[in-house]
């Protein structure tokens, strides 16, 4: 079965655009087949969008699993932050670069798998998650972020309760402080700021 997370150079491909409406300005994204919510932007995503503290938000900014670029090419629209967006589907990342040039938008979009191929680190992360890329894969997103945010950074993502929000929360809270955010239509927003270790602790008392 063809999963919106693999590259699959035998699917047809038959480019759209998509209207995507949001705090009263209008993005044009392109779409095509193989990728995540094709037919139009996830509700999820729209929430996450909406709930972002956007006016607040500055530095470097990484949307994991960017898809055709919603997340990402709002938060460049919105902010004066520095944009980079990575995916391993490279239908979804093509996709990414033609809405951004043609919103003129001026983002790095690069493949990575999770974080192999990021450098540095994040004041903020942003992911609506690859759920059906399996709970080890989401975990190696949300977990593997610690290493990739600032210390005062904040990991931002969104899941539908029925996806295992309330486990992934418990699973993941030696690492961060948790709070939810927004909740709608069974889809949680999820802020994580990070647990200092004790051992950037003693660094930090040295
Ligand atoms: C739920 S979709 C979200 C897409 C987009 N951010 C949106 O909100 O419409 C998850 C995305 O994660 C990508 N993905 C799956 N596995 C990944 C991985 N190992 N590393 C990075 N991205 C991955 C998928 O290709 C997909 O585009």
């Amino acid at each position: 079965m063809n999963q919106y997370f693999t590259n699959n150079e035998n699917l047809k491909s038959d480019i759209k655009t998509i209207q995507f409406n949001i705090f009263d300005e209008t993005y044009f994204l392109y779409s095509d087949n193989g990728v995540f919510s094709k037919d139009g932007v996830d509700y999820g995503t729209r929430l996450l969008l909406e709930t972002l503290p956007m006016s607040n938000m500055k530095g470097k900014v990484l949307d994991v699993g960017c898809g055709y670029g919603p997340i990402g090419l709002t938060v460049k629209r919105r902010t004066n932050c520095e944009v980079d967006m990575v995916d391993v589907n490279l239908r979804a990342l093509h996709l990414t670069e033609l809405s951004a040039t043609k919103n003129k938008l001026n983002v790095n979009v690069y493949e990575s798998d999770a974080y192999t191929n990021v450098e540095g680190t994040y004041n903020c992360i942003i992911t609506n998650p690859p759920i059906r890329a399996g709970k080890k894969k989401v975990y190696e997103i949300l977990i593997g972020a610690y290493d990739y945010l600032k210390n005062d950074g904040s990991l931002w993502f969104v899941m539908r309760k029925d996806q295992g929000v309330k486990s992934t929360l418990k699973d993941i809270e030696n690492y961060y402080n948790l709070s939810i955010e927004s909740k709608k239509k069974g889809f949680f927003v999820v802020c994580a700021t990070k647990k200092v270790k004790s051992v950037d602790k003693a660094w930090y008392v040295w």
